[in-house]
């Protein structure tokens, strides 16, 4: 199958990669760079489990083409701690015990980020209209909207 070469920037680590065209950011990120942390729920845009930031913007990196991101800046979950202090949105999970099974959490904490990034933090309800792409089948929906409300506070 036809493949390409990209360039990329993930975790603030550039990276170069032939991948076979079809490749998403997802299995880019999970099978070819081992940064498993994002999520392969749905694979298909509907769960939010694989969310990461493209250029500051969410998206989905199981939708999202590995080909067509040269020169983009990508971060993960993995890249949100700063060395041994995790992010404020990370410790505000822990803190307001924001999931069970853990599965949607990389997801929804890139997403949330992303949320306090574009301002859309003013009332739960902003909140969870903003972060309805992230689907918590724990339903922890009140943690995380909380978990967020505590890191813009
Ligand atoms: Fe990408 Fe579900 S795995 S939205």
């Amino acid at each position: 199958p036809p493949s390409s070469r990209v360039s990329l920037t993930v975790n603030g680590t550039r990276r170069t990669v032939t991948v076979d065209n079809r490749t998403s950011l997802l299995d880019l990120l999970r099978e070819h760079f081992d940064l498993t942390g994002s999520k392969k729920g749905c694979n298909a845009g509907a769960c939010g489990a694989c969310t990461v930031l493209v250029d500051g913007q969410r998206v989905n990196s199981c939708l999202t083409l590995a080909v067509r991101l040269e020169d983009a800046e990508v971060t993960t979950i993995e890249g949100l701690a700063d060395g041994d202090r995790l992010h404020p949105l990370q410790q505000a999970f822990i803190d307001e015990d924001a999931f069970q099974c853990g599965y949607c959490t990389p997801g929804q904490i890139v997403s949330g980020v992303g949320c306090i990034q574009e301002g859309h933090t003013g009332s739960p309800e902003e909140i969870r209209e903003w972060m309805s792409g992230n689907i918590c089948r724990c339903g922890c929906y009140v943690k995380i909207v909380r978990a967020v409300e505590q890191t813009v506070a």
